[in-house]
């Protein structure tokens, strides 16, 4: 077995039986995220919702549908892109995560990017875009690509902001095609 592979391994049980934060008193399924070892790219959302905790999987339910349909129309292929969340539990009644919470579990996000150093990420919704750029406003910065270190991020809308307001959904698609255009170029 490759050692990225193991650490990753022992990365995801410790998420699974994790008790760091409260969430862990009401998920069903810690959800530690998936994809290759060597993603074209990472994309990091907010926090599980219903699905993801029933399943223990990310983006599989109703905004993972919009999910795919964007990487879709893009020419991207979910199997060749890591997906990921800023907090691994899902909060109750879908609430926002709390800055403690998110603190919390900032470790093993960290740890999973120095184990797959992505070049290039994109963060969907505003809480994976402020651990790069607190200070940013997505609704001024969606699809540009930014520099953070030697790495790009690129800020993406959450896909579950569709589901609420589908005029977001065009700007979604641009943004995407931006997305894959860059991929090319990294
Ligand atoms: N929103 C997220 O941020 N992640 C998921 O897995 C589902 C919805
Ligand atoms: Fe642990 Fe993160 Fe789940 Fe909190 S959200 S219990 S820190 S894995």
């Amino acid at each position: 077995m490759q050692p990225i592979e193991d650490e990753l391994k022992k990365l995801n049980q410790e998420v699974m039986s994790c008790i760091k934060c409260d969430l862990s008193l009401t998920r069903t399924h810690a959800v530690p995220g998936e994809g290759p070892f060597s993603p074209q790219v990472m994309f990091i959302g907010e926090a599980p919702g219903e699905k993801e905790d029933q399943l223990g999987r990310p983006f599989t339910g109703r905004a993972g549908a919009i999910l795919d349909d964007l990487l879709a129309r893009a020419g991207l292929d979910r199997d060749r892109v890591f997906i990921t969340s800023v907090v691994k539990c899902r909060p109750p009644k879908n609430r926002d995560p709390r800055p403690r919470e998110i603190a919390a579990c900032k470790p093993y996000l960290d740890r999973q990017l120095e184990l797959l150093h992505p070049r290039l990420i994109a963060t969907l919704g505003r809480f994976a875009m402020a651990r790069w750029f607190p200070g940013s406003k997505i609704s001024e910065v969606h699809g540009q690509v930014l520099e953070a270190g030697r790495i790009k991020v690129v800020p993406l809308f959450h896909p579950g902001a569709a589901l609420h307001q589908p005029g977001y959904r065009e700007a979604m698609i641009k943004d995407m095609e931006v997305l894959a255009e860059i991929l090319g170029s990294v």
